[in-house]
């Protein structure tokens, strides 16, 4: 079949999805094409809930955390009365930057350039030698404040926002998603916080390798056979065994699986043959009491998720939430946290952090290999003449439409489920993200609203 013939202005050039015929391809245009990318940034971006900040950073009064949605810096603050919004992080005099910071207490925030002053809730309280300026009643009469965003919501703590107030309720759009938020914030007998500090850097290559990496189980051990190896001589006993890192070796032929959900979000799952390296593994009684047998049991599964468009949770080592933040078509922003129950015990954090430290941190035993990876695709994306790309096809034998036994001891609905031993490694979350981005895309490009 020709491109020409299989859709949308987007799904013919970009994606050929004749799911019934066992084909889901993309072009690799889709990675490398500088239009796209101002396309995603307007349609997507501009147009959908984006995760931001943890409630938990700003706990007090004043308290403030810089965030984006695509290319917008905001400034997500708790106000003096507790209220939490977010809001441009762009003067309204001439568009300079007002917070550098990114993170930390203010009651005001005072713009470097000219002097103009904001309160915690936006507000502008100073106009740097106002009285003298000779301004015009038009320019008395105008609003000096800081642009809020369009729409701001909280599901158990997680603040999403969105540039567009034509969104559904951030409940609908994560849908059975709040379930795998729940099985992570529902860890912390008191709520989960970030520890302090995150992992930052930067890769060459297009923000949605990094949205397929997160759901791709199949690249494990061929990208990272150096941790691999080391794993083997930790098994001997050598190097640092502290961070009692999950042992790849063990999850050949346990159980996996994937759901695929509306709106691109998409779930990988592992059943963990070593529940005790999970650092919640101590305190799994009192968890246990908390939120149920079922739940439990599933706190310990290894589990990757993914937040269209730019948010993952990953509990394969310590427990990691990363946005990906596109800066241009080959140039993307990591920034990795690590969540924790507040109030954890020294111990058990320290742990944590040691797995972190081990497998994701950017000097980790895991993320450089990933992050190679992605720049040796950008590499491949710009390459004339591959017309489909064979990477979203793993599974497409046995993934089932609906919900399987998995899902429906769960009580979710995914639209698709596929469930193996581990060796199949599956390539059907991308079904979802792709199908999702592609359908934003067309929306916005014939003018219409995707979430009619
Ligand atoms: S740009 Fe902020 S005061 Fe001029
Ligand atoms: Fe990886």
């Amino acid at each position: 079949m020709k491109r020409e013939d299989i859709g949308g202005p987007i799904r013919g050039r970009y994606i050929d999805d004749r799911f019934e015929e066992g084909i889901f391809r993309l072009n690799p245009g889709v990675y490398s094409d500088p239009e796209l990318f101002e396309l995603e940034m307007k349609h997507i971006f501009g147009r959908t809930w984006i995760f931001l900040a943890l409630e938990s950073q700003i706990r007090n009064p004043h308290d403030f955390v810089a965030a984006n949605i695509g290319r917008t810096p905001l400034l997500v603050m708790r106000d003096a009365k507790g209220k939490i919004a977010a809001f441009v992080n762009a003067c309204r005099h001439k568009g300079a930057t007002v917070c550098r910071s990114a993170a930390g207490n203010a009651k005001y925030h005072v713009c470097p350039y000219h002097g103009w002053a904001y309160d915690s809730s936006g507000k502008n309280v100073d106009i740097k030698d106002r009285k003298s300026g000779a301004y015009a009643p038009a320019f008395d009469a105008d609003n000096h404040d800081l642009l809020p965003i369009a729409r701001l919501e909280s599901y158990k703590g997680l603040i999403f926002g969105s540039l567009s107030a034509d969104v559904p309720a951030l409940g609908d759009f994560l849908g059975d998603m709040r379930l795998f938020i729940d099985l992570v914030m529902d860890q912390g007998e008191h709520g989960m916080e970030f520890i302090p500090g995150r992992s930052t850097y930067t890769y060459r290559g297009n923000w949605k390798l990094q949205m397929d990496n997160g759901t791709d189980p199949y690249h494990v051990t061929s990208t990272h056979v150096s941790m691999i190896d080391i794993q083997v001589r930790r098994r001997a006993g050598q190097g640092n065994v502290d961070a009692r890192q999950n042992d790849f070796s063990k999850v050949k032929g346990v159980d996996q699986g994937m759901f695929i959900f509306p709106h691109g979000h998409a779930l990988l799952w592992v059943d963990q043959p070593e529940p005790h390296k999970r650092p919640i593994f101590p305190r799994i009684d009192e968890i246990r009491k908390r939120v149920g047998d079922l739940h439990a049991q599933w706190m310990l599964k290894l589990r990757n998720t993914q937040f269209f468009p730019n948010m993952q949770i990953s509990e394969v080592n310590a427990l990691m939430l990363r946005t990906f933040q596109p800066l241009a078509v080959d140039l993307t922003e990591m920034r990795s946290y690590v969540l924790a129950p507040i109030g954890e015990a020294p111990e058990y954090r320290a742990w944590r952090l040691r797995q972190f430290e081990d497998f994701f941190n950017a000097s980790g035993f895991a993320t450089p290999d990933d992050t190679v990876l992605y720049e040796e695709c950008q590499a491949g994306a710009g390459i004339q003449g591959i017309d489909w790309l064979q990477g979203c096809e793993r599974g497409m034998a046995i993934i089932k439409a609906g919900a399987d036994e998995v899902a429906q001891s769960l009580g979710v609905n995914p639209t698709h489920s596929i469930k193996s031993e581990a060796h199949l490694n599956p390539e059907m979350a991308f079904h979802s993200t792709y199908r999702e981005w592609a359908r934003m895309l067309e929306a916005g490009i014939e003018g219409r609203d995707p979430y009619a």
